[in-house]
Order: C-alpha cells, then sequence, then structure tokens
C-alpha cells in the first residue's frame, strides 16, 4: 500500500491549490512564526507523521511546516466529503502521501487511512479518533511503533477516552482540542462563521427573521448562535445540559424540548457529537421546506437514513438536497448530514486554524521531546504551549496587552 505515493482525485487541480494555499498560508501568521523559529534546527528530521485531518487549504499550510521542519508527512482525509480537490493535488506535488478525493465511499476512506498507517509513521494526529481506532484495533497495525498522538476534536477525544477507560491505550495522546486557544476559538469562531457560510452557501435565503434551531449548546453550539443572532435570526436553543440550557437562556436564546423547536424552526443545525438529535418523528413534525444540515463530528446526528433512504431526493443546489416526504413535505437536507460548514463551505477561516494548527505543530514536537517520559494516557496541552499560541495570535493580531507589576505579583501569592 505504501509504494503508491498519493491518491488524489485529479494531479492537474494542483495549479488551484497552490493558489488557494498561498491564501491560507499569507493569513496564517503564527504558523509561520513557528516555522521560522524551527526552520534552521529541523526538528522533525526522520520522523514520519501520519494525519488524519480535513484535506482544506488551512490544513495544507500544517502538512508543509511539518515537511519544512524535516518530517516525512502521510496524510489523508478526516472525513470522507471534506476534501478540497485542489488541495490534495497540491499537497501531491508538493511530496506529501496524500490519499483524499472528496465523495469516498467508507470503504475508500478507511483504505486511506490504512494506506497512511502503512507508511509506519511514528507520530499520529488525528482529528476524530478513526485513525487512532485503526491503529489500536486493527490486526494489520498491530506491530506499528507510535511514540505518541494528537486529536484535534471534541467527538474524537470521547473515542480516545474510551480506549483508555477500556485499558487498551497503546501510546500517549494529547488532547489538542481541549487547549483553551484551540476550542474557543476554532469550535467556537470557527465553525460559527463557517457554519454561517454553509448555510448561506448551500441555500441562500435570508438569515434575518428565521427561527434557527442550535441543537446543542457547547463551544461549537455557541459560536453557532450567536452568528446567526448576528445576522438577524430568532435562535432557539435545544439542550440536555441544565447548565448549558440555563446558560443559552441568560444568553437570550429561547430554550426548548426538541419536540417544540421541531415545530417551529425554519432551519437547524445539530452541534451535540451525539446520535439521533434529530430524529424521523421530529423531521415528520417540521414544517413544509425546513432545512436542517449538522456541524457535529460524524454523521449520526440527524435521520439521513430516513431523509436519504424513504423520501424522494434531488439535489435542488450544490450541497443541499430536497427530500420530499410520503405526506409531500419537503425537508432540505445540507451536505448529506455531514459536517455542513466542510461539505457546503470550506471549513474554518486561516486565521482560526493557525491557532489550533499551531497547538498542533508544538504538540508533535512536545511529543518528540518528551515521549520516553511519557505516560500511556492522555494528556493535556502544557498551559505553556496554549500561552505561547496565545501571544503570537496576538501579536499577528496587533494586539498589545499589559503585564503584572511586580506589587502586583506579590500581592497575588500573599495571603
Ligand atoms: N464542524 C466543525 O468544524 C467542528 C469543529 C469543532 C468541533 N466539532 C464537533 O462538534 C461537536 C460538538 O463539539 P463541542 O466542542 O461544541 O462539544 P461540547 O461538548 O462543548 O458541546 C456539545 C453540547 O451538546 C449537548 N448535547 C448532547 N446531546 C444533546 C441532545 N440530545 N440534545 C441537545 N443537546 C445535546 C451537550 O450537553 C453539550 O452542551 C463534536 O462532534 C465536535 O467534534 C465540529
Amino acid at each position: 500500500m505504501a509504494s503508491r505515493k498519493y491518491r488524489v482525485k485529479d494531479i492537474r487541480l494542483a495549479k488551484a491549490g497552490r493558489l488557494s494555499h498561498e491564501w491560507a498560508r499569507d493569513h496564517m501568521v503564527i504558523l509561520d512564526k513557528t516555522i521560522d523559529r524551527l526552520r534552521k534546527s529541523k526538528p522533525l528530521r526522520g520522523v514520519t507523521v501520519g494525519m488524519c485531518l480535513h484535506i482544506t487549504k488551512e490544513t495544507s499550510v500544517l502538512l508543509l511546516a511539518a515537511k519544512e521542519l524535516g518530517a516525512t508527512v502521510a496524510a489523508c482525509a478526516g472525513n470522507p466529503m471534506s476534501t478540497q480537490d485542489d488541495i490534495a493535488a497540491y499537497l501531491a506535488t508538493r511530496g506529501i502521501h496524500v490519499y483524499a478525493w472528496t465523495g469516498q465511499t467508507k470503504k475508500e476512506y478507511s483504505q486511506c487511512i490504512a494506506s497512511v498507517l502503512s507508511h509506519k509513521p511514528s507520530i499520529l494526529v488525528d482529528d476524530g479518533a478513526d485513525m487512532n481506532v485503526m491503529a489500536h484495533f486493527d490486526p494489520r497495525f498491530d506491530g506499528l511503533e507510535v511514540i505518541g498522538a494528537t486529536e484535534e476534536t471534541t467527538a474524537g477525544v470521547s473515542r480516545i477516552r474510551a480506549v483508555e477507560r477500556a485499558g487498551k491505550l497503546r501510546y500517549p495522546v494529547m488532547i489538542v482540542n481541549d487547549a483553551y486557544t484551540k476550542h474557543l476559538f476554532d469550535n467556537r469562531h470557527g465553525t460559527g462563521q463557517s457554519t454561517v457560510d454553509a448555510l448561506l452557501r448551500s441555500a441562500n435565503l435570508l438569515i434575518a427573521s428565521k427561527r434557527i434551531v442550535v441543537v446543542g449548546y457547547g463551544w461549537v453550539g455557541r459560536g453557532v448562535a450567536s452568528r446567526c443572532r448576528g445576522l438577524g435570526a430568532r435562535v432557539i436553543v435545544t439542550e440536555v445540559d441544565p447548565i448549558k440550557a440555563l446558560e443559552a437562556h441568560m444568553d437570550g436564546y429561547d430554550v426548548m424540548p426538541m419536540a417544540n423547536a421541531a415545530k417551529l424552526g425554519d432551519m437547524f443545525v445539530t452541534c451535540t457529537g451525539q446520535t439521533g438529535v434529530i430524529s424521523k418523528a421530529h423531521l415528520l413534525a417540521m414544517r413544509d421546506g425546513a432545512i436542517v444540515g449538522n456541524v457535529g463530528h460524524f454523521d449520526v446526528e440527524i435521520d439521513t437514513a430516513f431523509l436519504l433512504g424513504s423520501c424522494k431526493v434531488r439535489e435542488v443546489r450544490p450541497g443541499l438536497d430536497e427530500c420530499v416526504m410520503r405526506s409531500k413535505k419537503r425537508v432540505y437536507l445540507i451536505g448529506k448530514g455531514r459536517l455542513a460548514n466542510l461539505v457546503a463551505a470550506e471549513g474554518h477561516p486561516p486565521e482560526v486554524m493557525a491557532q489550533s494548527f499551531s497547538n498542533q505543530l508544538l504538540s508533535i514536537l512536545y511529543i518528540l521531546k518528551n515521549h520516553k517520559t511519557m505516560e500511556t494516557r492522555l494528556y493535556n496541552v502544557p498551559d505553556s504551549i496554549d500561552v505561547r499560541v496565545a501571544r503570537d495570535a496576538l501579536a499577528a493580531m496587533n494586539v498589545r496587552i499589559d503585564s503584572l507589576t511586580e506589587e502586583q505579583i506579590t500581592y497575588m501569592n500573599s495571603w
């Protein structure tokens, strides 16, 4: 498998991919700074890194950064539908072993992860835990010597925690998602903006005055709700966690059970990481013309089996399927229920991904430096990395801040 160096949709797209990569890189200054600091020492020389991430223009900056720092990089998509084919082609021409194209079958998607693992990476960078799960449980990779891995998203964190709880974890995993400079900006600002982008690109209807139901008020849901409200939507939140529900209520949103919200919403966005949050019964209760989309990591949040399997389906706009029920009622599904902000739009903006990927790059380097003393367990990203990323991000945005005086430090430490 590894003898094949790449597999992409069309290598001739590389020229367009280069322009797109350059646009992203120009807006990911803080990642550039990290590369600049390390370019001479090439700390990743001799290391093979396997990455399972959405192959977008922003990700291309991380992949080429790892290569610039000396690594051999093999990469596949973190989702069968999220690859930007021009970027995949460009990466192939830049010496990345990339196995990714948009519209993969589930089987092709798994084969691509296996292709990456066949390069025998010693560090894994994952988004959703599909690669880490394969590295742990597929007998083909029993002998793989991994010194450490990272996990990019909330859904992947839950899965890798389950592996740890079962006592089956084989190497340390750094939870990049939980770094403050990751989830606060990426999950909230990144998904908030790119979800609106997905609603606009797929449906292009007026957001102002619409009732938008945000399912789940975690980091992602808070971002989606605030951006939709910013455009004049009347936002309804559904939750299962009383504290998050209270927060949503105090933030000024209508909070109610999904059974009620289903009847009221014009658009629905699931943001939970949970399965079955919009069920067939909810879909049947929706008004004619309702639009539903998911931005949670996996396509399990909406009953797409009912919409795509039992309704009459036609694609009415790119990324938007009309699903006509037996009653003739129409519900529109964005991106087949997969990550709408990546399938129907381009994912997070580069400035946000620069922070997430600085965390990734610094975590890879942390593993490389410390793996001999690291235990087989999950690790939070050290505060020093979080603070470094925040300082670099502020500097990139030309924002200066104060620092504590000696007197204030003494005051803070005295009883
Ligand atoms: N689309 C993207 O680009 C992107 C970016 C970051 C994270 N994610 C994914 O988005 C999902 C959410 O991430 P997060 O960081 O906001 O997680 P989170 O844990 O902060 O929030 C999830 C929220 O959903 C709520 N919830 C769970 N089940 C529910 C139900 N049945 N009904 C209503 N609410 C329910 C939880 O109580 C919680 O408040 C995850 O799958 C994550 O991997 C996607």
